[in-house]
């Protein structure tokens, strides 16, 4: 595994749409595993294919440090309630805002190898999916803040 230079905001490639994975191939695995090494030493909670200059719909989640996710070509199928969430970005040093997100998402995704899942997660866990899945389309959560941080 190697640590992967994480893009920051200002490079287009953040603003760029990403393109489905079609081949579940050992440069896809290589991919992942760079991006949670990333993801571990930059200490974030997720990270996103782009911000590590590959434009595929891949990204990994932690929401504890502990458990691990994987999720590939994510796509939200179902989503309820709001969550006014704190968040910041490995992309945009420095910056936080509270960003509305659904409090519960349902959402189809592959694994590694291309097999078809499906996800049910709340809180905590669904604000990071959302964040990343955002990456995928250019979004980020600086364009959703309703309120900046003050301190
Ligand atoms: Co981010």
């Amino acid at each position: 595994m190697a640590r992967r230079n994480v893009v920051k905001v200002g490079d287009e490639i953040l603003r760029k749409k990403c393109k489905p994975v079609v081949i579940f191939d050992e440069k896809l695995w290589q991919l992942l595993d760079d991006m949670k090494e990333t993801m571990i030493a930059e200490m974030g909670v997720g990270l996103a294919a782009p911000q590590v200059g590959v434009m595929r719909r891949a990204c990994v989640v932690s929401p504890d440090g502990e458990t691990f996710y994987e999720f590939i070509n994510p796509v939200i199928i179902k989503s309820s309630g709001n969550q006014l969430c704190e968040e910041g970005c490995l992309s945009v040093p420095g910056a936080r805002g509270t960003v509305l997100r659904p409090q519960k998402i349902k959402f189809r995704y592959n694994d590694r190898k291309g097999d078809l899942y499906e996800m049910e997660c709340s809180d905590f866990l669904a604000n990071i999916c959302c964040h990343e899945f955002d990456h995928l389309d250019g979004i980020l959560f600086t364009d959703k803040i309703i309120k900046e941080q003050q301190d």
